[in-house]
Order: structure tokens, then sequence, then C-alpha cells
């Protein structure tokens, strides 16, 4: 059972108790509340049917309510479809425009995209395609809902969804033993109960509870932890706390890795990006996790913690082999530091679906050239073995080279010796090791400045 959860419920103050921790909200809000406008469709982050907002002393943010557990909400405010219009019943700007746009038929998604539209009003986001990619509708079609939210763009943000920022600095919380306030307190329980499941974003935690049916206990939610949220400039470079939600972390590589954005920008949808950590990314020892590429492109350090105990590894060092990873029981990821360096990545992931997909292959490549020569390549990939791991010996045959298509080809034979990949549901073991390939050949076209991407070729 958990502690005392406070929050904000359509503007108005609840608390709840002797609920299991891991409770979804999808589920509270439709049994316990009756607030069955928000709807369940995949109860696996997919679809968006589930999407409410939440906001905190960040902003408002649209997350998937059916793989957030209650303790998440602590001290935040949740609206859902039923409080984005007015206390008088007024409909929204986003509401108003998807009746004048036949933006609904069957109706069921809608509410989540009320959800999501009214969150991208709020926050003057007029990306669309992106705001929208983690909606699934089967039957309206897109066009319709995307002019809606592009006439509501014209109508101010309702004072009614103006409220919550100042409500939720009011909200009287009691500490929840459950969600360590700091890293030390964090530390020194998780030391003490090494078998626990650390939560972070729980878009991952989320499906083994709706989807496994697992029982989680002992936990410990990682959210009220700020010293594990911020991002900041050290000598060493750019430290990542393990909180740092791909959200947080896209405007930052914009400035820094614009192609490392790129790539986050088609990581899963703005929901679940709103939710996932790059910790947990880590954490969880994916193969086919979206960041470890990158992050090991760009020669990244994991700083793990146990207890008091710190040690620092280069990120691809904690991959050991397919589902184990170097960490000890009761060791966690605490920051990752990517040094500072000049931007030569670029990231590239192929997927069945354009957007809010996983990734077949994801590889992302970085090669210094001095005076014509490659001196440095690092070309790290996902999808291409047990764990994210390099193309040593595709970096070997390219390092000393002349940089030169004649080069990049003759190095690319080289991949057959560092991968065997396996053919699964996502791609074949031939297309991954062409693909993975190509991506090289890829790279160095566009560092002549040849156009290669499918959005710039065919905009
Ligand atoms: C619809 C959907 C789409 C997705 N699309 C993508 C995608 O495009 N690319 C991609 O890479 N992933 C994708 N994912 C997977 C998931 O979003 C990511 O792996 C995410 O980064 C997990 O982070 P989290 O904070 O939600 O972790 P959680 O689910 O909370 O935890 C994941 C694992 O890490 C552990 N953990 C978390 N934090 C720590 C820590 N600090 N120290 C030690 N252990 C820790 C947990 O115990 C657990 O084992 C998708 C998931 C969903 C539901
Ligand atoms: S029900 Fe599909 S994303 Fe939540
Ligand atoms: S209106 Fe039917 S699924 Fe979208």
């Amino acid at each position: 059972m958990t502690d005392e959860v406070s929050f904000l419920l359509n503007g108005a103050p609840v608390r709840v108790s002797d609920q299991p921790a891991t409770r979804t909200l999808l589920d509270w809000l439709r049994e316990d509340r009756g607030l069955t406008g928000t709807k369940e469709g995949c109860n696996e982050g997919d679809c968006g049917a589930c999407t409410v907002i939440v906001t905190d002393a960040d902003g408002s943010k649209a997350v998937n309510g059916c793989i957030q557990f209650l303790p998440h909400l602590h001290g935040k405010a949740v609206r859902t479809v039923e409080g984005i219009s007015g206390p008088g019943g007024e409909m929204h700007p986003v509401q108003a425009a998807m009746v004048d746009h036949h933006g609904s038929q069957c109706g069921f998604c809608t509410p989540g995209f009320i959800a999501s539209m009214a969150a991208a009003h709020t926050n003057g986001d007029t990306a669309f395609d992106d705001v929208l990619a983690g909606n699934l509708c089967r039957c309206t079609g897109y066009a319709p809902i995307i002019r809606a939210a592009e006439a509501a763009a014209a109508h101010p943000v309702p004072d009614w969804m103006q409220t919550d920022r100042d409500a939720v600095a009011a909200l009287q919380t009691a500490r929840m033993p459950i969600a360590p306030q700091t890293a030390d307190t964090l530390a020194a329980w998780y030391a003490d109960n090494p078998d626990a499941t650390l939560i972070a974003g729980a878009t991952d935690v989320g499906l083994w509870v709706t989807k496994a049916l697992r029982d989680l206990a002992p936990m410990a939610f990682l959210n009220q932890c700020a010293d594990l949220q911020g991002i900041e400039d050290t000598p060493g470079g750019l430290r990542l706390g393990a909180m740092v939600t791909f959200t947080d972390l896209l405007p930052v590589m914009a400035e820094r890795h614009p192609s490392f954005a790129e790539l986050l920008r088609r990581f899963a949808s703005v929901q679940v990006r709103n939710a996932a950590t790059i910790g947990g990314n880590i954490a969880n020892g994916s193969p086919i996790g979206d960041s470890p590429p990158a992050l090991i492109a760009l020669d990244a350090q994991l700083h793990l913690r146990k207890g008091d105990a710190r040690r620092t590894i280069p990120l691809e060092a904690f991959f050991l082999d397919y589902g184990k990873q170097d960490r000890a029981p009761g060791e966690f990821v605490e920051a990752i530091t990517i040094p500072d360096q000049p931007d030569r990545l670029r990231c590239y992931k192929l997927s069945k679906r354009f957007d809010q997909d996983i990734s077949a292959i994801c590889g992302c490549l970085s090669v210094t050239v001095e005076g014509g020569t490659v001196t440095a390549a690092r070309l790290a990939y996902g999808g291409m073995a047990g764990i994210p791991k390099r193309a040593t010996h595709v970096e070997a045959a390219l390092v000393g080279q002349p940089w030169t298509e004649a080069s990049v080809r003759a190095a690319m034979a080289a991949y057959s010796q560092d991968f065997t990949p396996l053919s699964d549901m996502r791609a074949s073991a031939a297309y991954r090791l062409e693909t993975a390939a190509n991506m090289l050949l890829r790279y160095f076209h566009e560092d002549q400045g040849v156009a290669a991407n499918v959005l710039e070729v065919n905009p």
C-alpha cells in the first residue's frame, strides 16, 4: 500500500491512501472517481487514449495515465478531459475547433487528443505532428485533427487552464517514505534493500504491472529526488542527472548535438518523453534503447553509486551481455557525463514507423577528420547485438585512412567482423548488416554536404 498521495484533480485537492503503490492513474480515475472520459486503449503507452495533463513547477505536460502510478502524481496537478472544459461548461478552444473541423468520428481517441492538444495549446507548442505522434486515431484521419489544432492556436489560453501552476505551489504535501527526497536517502535505503525495484518514469516498469501483472515490492520512486534531475556544465562535460527526462534533454541536445535531438524527437511520443528518463533508458540494459548508442558515440561516462561508494565507468563498459550489466545489487545510476567536444555526431534510427516506434537499428556515428585523414571514429549501434555495441573493426579500418568514399567503402566490409545480428520481427539479419554499413556511407555523404535525410530529400 502506498503512503498518502496528495495532488490536485481538475483543480480540487485530493488525498489518496490505502491504494497499491502501482495503482495506475488511469485505473484510479475510471474505477474510483468515475472519470471515464479518459480511455483505456492499449494500456502500455502506445495509443494516447489515456492522455491527461500533469502540471508541476516546470509547467504542464501530457502524460499517459495508463503507465503513471499514483505516487508519480504527488504534489502535482492532474487535469483530465472533464477538467479541460471551463467551470461553467465552456468549451476549451481545442474542443470547439475539433467540433468545427470534424476532428472526431467514433470519439474513442478524442479525449486523449484533446488532452495532448490542450497541453500543447497551454505551452504554445505548434509542432502538431510531434505533439500528436503519440495519439492514435483509427477512423477520423489526422488532417482534420491537425486543422483543428492549428485553428485553436489562434485563441488565448483559457483562464481555468492557468491556475494549476500556482495552485501546485500552494499544495500542502507530506513526505512519502516510498519516494526518497534525496539521492543520499535513496542510496542508503537501496543499499539496505538491494532486491527492491527502482521506479523512475515507469515507461518500462509500468508495463511490468499492466501487462506482466508483476508485484514490484519493495520499491522506491525516484521522482522526488530533486538532486537526480539537474543538467549542469561541469569541467568534465555536461552532467545529466539520472532522472532527466527526454523532454528536458531534447532542447539541450538541439544546441550541442542536433542529430541526437532529432533522434530524441523520434523517441516514443511526447507523452512518453515527458516521463521517460535517461537513467531508465540505460539501466534497463535494452539492446535497442535509443540513447545508449548516441551516448557511447559521444564517449559518455556513467556515474554509479552504492551507499556512499561512487564509481565512474565508460558507458559502453556498463553493457556486459544481453540482460547483464555492470551494476551491483543496491547500486544505481546517479548521472551521466557527456564530454564537451566538437559536434561530429550523426544519429540514424531505422524503424518500421517513422514516429513512435522502437528502433530496428539505431546507428550513432562520430568520425574526427584532421587534414583530410580520419584520426578517430566512434561508431555505436543498437539493434545489432545483445547489447549496444561499437563497430571496433570498422573504426580500426577507418582510422589513419584518407576521408574518402573509397576508404569508407573499404571499411564497410568490416561490419561482418563486428556484428552477427539476429533476425526478428523488426528486421532480418541481412537487412541489419547492410543498413548498418550504409549508415557509414550516409554519414560520409552528409559530411560532404549531400542531403540524405528523407525529410530533406522529400520534405
Ligand atoms: C510507448 C513506448 C514507446 C517507447 N519508445 C521508445 C523508443 O523509441 N526508444 C527507446 O529507447 N525506448 C522507448 N521506450 C522505452 C522506455 O520509454 C525507455 O526505456 C525509458 O527511457 C525508460 O525510462 P523510465 O524512466 O521510464 O524507466 P523505468 O521504467 O522507471 O525503469 C526502467 C528500468 O530501469 C531501472 N531504473 C530506472 N532508473 C534507474 C536508476 N537511476 N538507477 C538504476 N536503475 C534504474 C528500473 O528499475 C527498471 O529496471 C518506449 C516505451 C513505451 C511505453
Ligand atoms: S491506454 Fe494506450 S497509451 Fe495508455
Ligand atoms: S475518432 Fe475513432 S479512433 Fe479516432
